[in-house]
C-alpha cells in the first residue's frame, strides 16, 4: 500500500532547486491534526544560503499554523537513504520530540526515531 507522504515526498523532490550539487532531496512531514506539508531544497549561487528539503518543510507547516509533527518522510537518490542533516535535526526536534523520521532511496528505507537522529537533544523544554 502506498503511503501519501511519501509519494508526497517523492513529488515534491522532482521541484528541488540543485544546480550546483545535483543532489535533490524531496521532504513532506505530517502534522499532528493529519495535515501534510512538502519541501524541497532550493540551493543559491552563494553556497550557503541553501536550504534543505527538511528545514524547507517544517517552515511551510509552521507557516500554515501546524505545531506538533508527528513523521517525517524524506526522500534522496542515494542508498542507503539520506539521513536529515544536523541542523536539519535540531529544527525537526523543535516540533516533534517524539518524530519519526523514514528516510526513502531508489533500493530501501531506513526508519530513525527523534532520539537516534539527536540524542541528549537540546529542546524548547529546557527553556519552559
Ligand atoms: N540536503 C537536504 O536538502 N537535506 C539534508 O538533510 C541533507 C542535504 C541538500 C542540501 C544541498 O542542496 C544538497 O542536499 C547537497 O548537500
Amino acid at each position: 500500500m502506498t503511503d501519501p507522504l511519501v509519494e508526497a515526498a517523492r513529488a515534491v523532490q522532482q521541484r528541488a532547486y540543485a544546480p550546483y550539487s545535483r543532489f535533490r532531496v524531496g521532504c513532506a512531514v505530517e502534522a499532528d491534526d493529519g495535515r501534510v506539508f512538502v519541501g524541497c531544497n532550493v540551493e543559491n549561487a552563494s553556497y550557503g544560503l541553501t536550504i534543505c528539503a527538511e528545514r524547507s518543510a517544517v517552515c511551510a507547516a509552521v507557516a500554515a499554523g501546524a505545531r506538533a509533527l508527528r513523521r517525517a518522510v524524506v526522500v534522496s537518490d542515494t542508498d542507503p537513504p539520506a539521513a536529515p542533516c544536523g541542523a536539519c535535526r535540531q529544527v525537526l526536534r523543535e516540533f516533534g520530540r517524539e518524530l519519526s523520521v523514514l528516510g526513502v532511496g531508489p533500493a530501501g528505507t531506513t526508519t530513525w526515531t527523534m532520539a537516534e537522529l539527536l540524542p541528549s537533544a537540546f529542546g524548547p523544554e529546557q527553556l519552559a
